[in-house]
């Protein structure tokens, strides 16, 4: 379907959703004056939520917003992993399922909120002992394994800043992102296991850290012996071996300002250079703890299953520092949702009585194309809630969602965010809002949107605009590591003193939010952000290439796919062996994520008479659309070639 059909369809999708009597009726936000009340004062409003946190020393002030910069809770002093760790252990929780593990092969582990403390001081006083101080970053590229929690709050714990690179990632990508961020220190494993097999992680950290400032790597031992690997004397240490040497005492958790960062997180602009999106204290945990109350109504009984990897934002908030602050027992799930069978999911939501589910669109269309039999198989009757992030859902697949997974019982909780925004900034309170399949439905209680059109005008219902955020947030990035001046032009530099998050999106008659997608050069693969200008600048590093131009191109499962377009060198002939050698070239210098779908060699690029690549126009020949106006372009012909070319392709 085109973009253009695929919005017809939406602005015809009439199916409503009530929140049942039941559900509401336990629901933690019940009263709908909870909007009202965070719009007229929404620092009174976050105020409050922030003192659901535990404060070393109270805040003086709720937000200082001097545009593009916002302090929230100034003055201040609290612990991230204090508050997801410790002050549980005063209470109740002492004994209760932090964490519930399962690892790809069949075992599990179960780390107790007392038991996490343990494991989080001992690690804190290892990286002490290392030399990890306040303020140092520290890389961490590990699997889902429980170790990767436990190394985001012990780096918490000390205040130092994490920076998780997902697992996934090429050696060149880690490099790129440890140099960015200047960190001493990485973490890492031997390998991880996915669909059964051993993926190496040690053999990329080996050569990404040569030459960067890492002096140390640690390294945690999961897959063991088959993973063969050597430890460099001097440079690098077995996990095992330092938690084992630990000092046994509780590590005093460091008093960290409200605005000192957290964490860094490496995600994907309109250029070539990743972001390290840079997160504060304070008010990233208080966004991420508020949703858990009022996005995924938090009960201290509940079992929360959230399937994205924390190499992601949505791991780092809703599997690490919005659930554990909250106190909740999470799953966290380390392989693929294929292994040994199609119904690994439903056979751990069974298994531990999930109580709520996260997961992507491209998940369900995922299932939807496996088939409803992988879930029929299983007992889903511990499910009350439901939730998708990533990428838009398509009214189907929400409904085969609700349908299936939830058996008609469960609200669904769409929720519209990006790593920038720290947690859920659309979304229904699943006791209150009315669900339409498709949309994310309108801003949680103290998020400010609009939608605007070139000028900064609010649109009217039908049309679409910019998505933009008009106040600021607690859990607001603060800026992009080391590039300040970035921060400001990306998501600041369109319209003064208003956020602008990239996508597109309108209103419908009833002021529900409808997401139509990114309106920059960023494209959505299975809900990974990727920058078309990373992956061109991959394929123009290799030496038969020329020029190269990557477009996403609608896709049934992914969402979307990556199509690129490529001129070759002189002298270089085109061939099936150099696709392929192509498409692994992205992978090595990318991840996997980034393998383009299909690469087309092209004699020229169409450009503009200024040299510009018209990736519209592209975009219209991936779409097989009709060719918009091409007046602009220097040679008209490239089109009609290129269009005969993608013919042939098909
Ligand atoms: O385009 C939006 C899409 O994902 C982008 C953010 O990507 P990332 O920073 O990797 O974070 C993903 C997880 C929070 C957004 O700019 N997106 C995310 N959630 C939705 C969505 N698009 C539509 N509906 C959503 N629920």
């Amino acid at each position: 379907m085109s973009p253009k059909e695929q919005l017809d369809t939406l602005l015809h999708e009439s199916r409503t959703f009530s929140p049942s009597e039941s559900f509401r009726q336990q629901a933690n936000v019940q009263d709908a004056r909870i909007y009202e009340s965070a719009e007229q004062d929404p620092e009174g409003f976050w105020s409050a939520q922030a003192h659901e946190l535990t404060w070393f020393e109270e805040f003086e002030s709720v937000c200082n917003w001097d545009p593009p910069h916002a302090q929230w809770f100034i003055g201040g002093k609290l612990n991230a992993a204090y508050n997801c760790v410790d002050r549980h252990t005063l209470t109740h929780r002492k004994n209760k399922a932090a964490i519930i593990w399962e690892g790809e092969p069949g075992d599990n582990r179960v780390l107790t909120y007392d038991m996490l403390r343990r494991e989080v001081d001992k690690a804190a006083h290892a990286l002490r002992q290392l030399g990890v101080q306040k303020g140092d970053r520290v890389t961490i590229y590990l699997p889902m394994v429980p170790e990767l929690p436990i190394s985001m709050l012990a780096c918490a714990k000390i205040g130092a800043i994490h920076s998780v690179v997902f697992g996934g990632f090429s050696a060149q990508a880690l490099r790129d992102r440890i140099i960015d961020a200047d960190s001493k220190l990485l973490i890492t494993a031997d390998a991880g296991w996915r669909r059964g097999k051993i993926v190496p992680l040690k053999a990329n950290a080996d050569e990404a850290v040569v030459g960067t400032p890492i002096e140390k790597v640690i390294v945690v031992e999961r897959v063991g012996a088959q993973a063969a690997i050597e430890l460099q004397d001097g440079r690098d240490v077995r996990w095992q071996d330092l938690m084992a040497s630990a000092p046994t005492s509780p590590f005093p958790a460091e008093p960290m300002d409200s605005e000192d960062y957290l964490f860094l997180l490496y995600t994907s602009g309109t250029t070539g250079k990743p972001k390290g999106i840079a997160h504060s204290t304070a008010g990233y945990l208080t966004g991420a703890n508020t949703s858990m109350r009022t996005v995924f109504d938090l009960k201290d009984n509940d079992i929360f299953f959230c399937t994205a990897d924390i190499g992601w934002i949505t791991g780092h908030t809703y599997l690490v520092y919005g659930p554990l602050s909250a106190g909740a027992t999470v799953v966290m799930y380390e392989g693929s949702p294929d292994f040994p069978d199609r119904d690994r999911y439903w056979e751990i939501a069974e298994k531990y009585g999930a109580t709520i589910l996260y997961t992507a669109p491209t998940s369900i269309r995922m299932f939807m194309k496996w088939g409803s039999q992988y879930v029929e198989q299983h007992d889903l009757s511990s499910l009350r809630l439901l939730g998708t992030v990533g990428e838009p859902i398509n009214p189907e697949a929400w409904m085969w969602y609700h349908k299936y997974i939830g058996q008609e019982r469960c609200p669904i909780v769409d929720t519209w965010w990006q790593t920038e925004t720290g947690c859920a900034m659309i979304a229904p309170l699943p006791g209150l809002v009315t669900t339409k399949p498709g949309s994310a439905t309108r801003p949680v209680p103290g998020i400010a949107i609009d939608i605007v059109d070139e000028e900064g005008n609010s649109v009217p219902p039908g049309h679409g605009g910019y998505l933009v955020i008009t106040k600021p947030w607690p859990s607001m990035l603060r800026t992009v590591w080391g590039d300040d001046e970035r921060f400001r032009n990306t998501y600041f530099g369109k319209f003064e003193g208003i956020y602008l998050p990239g996508d597109g999106a309108h209103l419908d008659e009833d002021g529900y939010i409808w997401i139509l997608g990114r309106i920059d050069d960023v494209i959505n693969v299975s809900g990974h952000r990727i920058g078309t200008a990373e992956v061109e600048s991959a394929l123009v590093a290799h030496p038969a290439v020329a020029e190269a131009a990557v477009i996403g191109r609608s896709h049934e499962v992914k969402g979307q796919a990556i199509t690129a377009f490529v001129t070759l060198r002189e002298g270089v002939s085109a061939s099936d062996d150099l696709i392929a050698e192509l498409k692994q070239y992205v992978v090595e210098r990318i991840g996997a994520m980034a393998r383009p779908e299909e690469i087309l060699f092209t004699a020229e690029l169409p450009k503009t008479r200024s040299g510009k690549i018209m990736r519209r126009l592209l975009r219209d020949i991936g779409e097989g659309r009709v060719i918009g106006d091409t007046t602009t372009l220097a040679d008209p012909s490239v089109v009609e070639a290129l269009k005969a070319q993608y013919k042939d392709q098909d």
